[in-house]
């Protein structure tokens, strides 16, 4: 494994709960596991008033994503530091480029920062053109790179400004726009699994495969992102920028070389295969939905609508549910679908492959069996694993089929917990590999194709936004989630 050179994590938003809760936990695993180099720091940057020491304790000692709390943790503490910065003051960034230059000399570093904006997406261009101001974008000896946290722009037109911004500061290979999907082991493992084997890859596509479902649900309702997901919506929330990069996972062609331009362009092309769908195809091919208040165990759950900084009569979808075609030679005609939600019954993600049936039935099938049909479940979460459903004949007399599993799971193959995907992104962007991230064409190429979705719910108040109670799997128009039920219940 590759330790990264010497380096300067510069977190702004350093206070905020993305760091205390995922960064700073996966730093530390990253050095438990002897994967950072001998001289680091990870410098935060907030509004607040921190001493270093106090920063150490809050992020560090107290935190409860942080275990255990030994030696490794002292020791790790030490490497934090702290400096107040207002996003917006010049003034700001001139120390802070002093502090930077103050710690390499203290620290023996060599002068490689990476930028973390774990900040609200308003701040991304402030920041971004004060880094540029004070001259602490470009490269000479040492390397400067930039990570951005979701969401990538608001719409197509936004996400081509931030681009055009971002380019116009930073070289794209700087540039590590984050989707911690992508960082997922499971979601990767997509990619083992259809280019490390032999038996997957001549099946897959249109002439075996029937459809591909990519399914994302979730339990937890907004809990108190309730004044950003309002503006935002599954679809702008998961589906522009997960869920599409899943399906390009599943759809694209072999890379030539598993390295980031040629991964990164195969995605492309897949996400520019992407049939568009028309506004008057819209009611048809895409279901919205929203939770109402129900009893989930006993326990009153409140609708969306009465969620902390929700709109009261607020028309933003938790719940999509859409159906979509991928033109171009492997998937000509196959239907992908894509479903995901707040307040599911379970959570899960998941992306089943159904295969088409065989051409002629020899045998009889028990009830409620489809034993023609075989299917491959990629779980991506939780109970990591691949499954394979076949058919296999009940031992005794006459031929009677019956479905069977054939089941991995991730949890036989190592004793700890799968690493976070923040984790590898982390390490990854560290090494200057940017292959787990998206690149602007990508972005802007899935924002090109949900945008007109979104538009026609805008212009047509007559496009349905269904209820549906908290802890179900969602509008009872929605196709259903029960994967043994074969094909899909209702065709979108
Ligand atoms: C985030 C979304 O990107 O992903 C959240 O903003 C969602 O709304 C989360 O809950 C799901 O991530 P995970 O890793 O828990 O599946």
């Amino acid at each position: 494994m590759q330790i990264p050179d010497s380096f300067i994590l510069v977190i702004f938003g350093g206070s905020g709960d993305l760091t205390e809760r995922k960064l700073i936990p996966a730093m530390h695993s990253l050095y438990t596991d002897h994967l950072l180099p001998g001289k680091f720091a990870i410098l935060g940057l907030g509004r607040k008033e921190f001493t270093d020491e106090i920063y150490r304790q809050q992020m560090v000692i107290e935190n409860t994503a942080i275990e255990p709390q030994d030696e490794t943790a002292q020791s790790f503490s030490r490497h934090l530091f702290y400096q107040q910065l207002d996003m917006s003051r010049g003034e700001d960034y001139e120390n802070l480029g002093k502090r930077l230059k103050a710690l390499d000399e203290e620290m023996q570093l060599d002068g490689n920062y990476l930028y973390y904006l774990a900040t609200p997406p308003g701040f991304f261009t402030t920041v971004t053109a004060q880094l540029q101001e004070h001259n602490l974008h470009s490269e000479d000896n040492s390397w400067r790179r930039i990570i951005i946290e979701k969401p990538f722009g608001h719409d197509l037109k936004s996400a081509l400004a931030l681009n055009k911004h971002l380019t116009d500061i930073f070289a794209e290979d700087q540039v590590y726009r984050i989707d911690h999907y992508l960082g997922k082991e499971t979601v990767q493992n997509i990619l083992a699994l259809r280019f490390a084997n032999g038996i997957f890859e001549p099946l897959w596509n249109r002439n075996f495969i029937h459809h591909i479902e990519i399914t994302a649900a979730e339990n937890i309702g907004v809990e108190d992102r309730g004044g950003y997901y309002d503006n935002s919506g599954a679809m702008r929330d998961m589906v522009q920028n997960h869920l599409l990069q899943i399906a390009a996972t599943v759809a694209m062609e072999p890379p030539s070389l598993f390295e980031p331009k040629p991964v990164r362009d195969e995605k492309a092309k897949v996400l520019q295969a992407i049939r568009p769908i028309a506004a008057h195809d819209v009611p048809g091919q895409v279901i919205r939905g929203q939770y109402i208040a129900s009893k989930i165990r006993g326990e009153t759950v409140v609708s969306y609508r009465d969620e902390a900084k929700v709109a009261p009569d607020s028309q933003t979808e938790t719940f999509v549910a859409l159906k979509f075609f991928i033109d171009n030679w492997r998937w000509g005609d196959v239907p992908f679908y894509i479903r995901t939600g707040k307040r599911l019954p379970t959570r899960v993600t998941e992306v089943v492959a159904h295969f088409k049936k065989t051409p002629h039935h020899l045998f009889k099938s028990g009830k409620n069996e489809n034993s023609s049909e075989n299917c491959l479940i990629m779980r991506i979460q939780p109970d990591e694993g691949i499954l394979l459903k076949f058919g296999m004949k009940v031992p005794g007399a006459g031929f009677q089929i019956k479905n069977v599993d054939m089941d991995f799971h991730y949890s036989d193959l190592i004793d700890d917990e799968l690493p976070e995907a923040y984790e590898r992104l982390l390490l990854d962007s560290l090494n200057g590999d940017n292959t787990l991230f998206a690149r602007a064409d990508s972005v802007e190429l899935a924002w090109a194709f949900i945008d007109p979705i979104i538009q026609a719910w805008a212009d047509d108040p007559g496009i349905k936004l269904y209820g549906y109670p908290a802890g179900t799997w969602g509008p009872r128009f929605a196709p259903t989630f029960r994967r043994d039920a074969g094909r899909l219940a209702l065709s979108l």
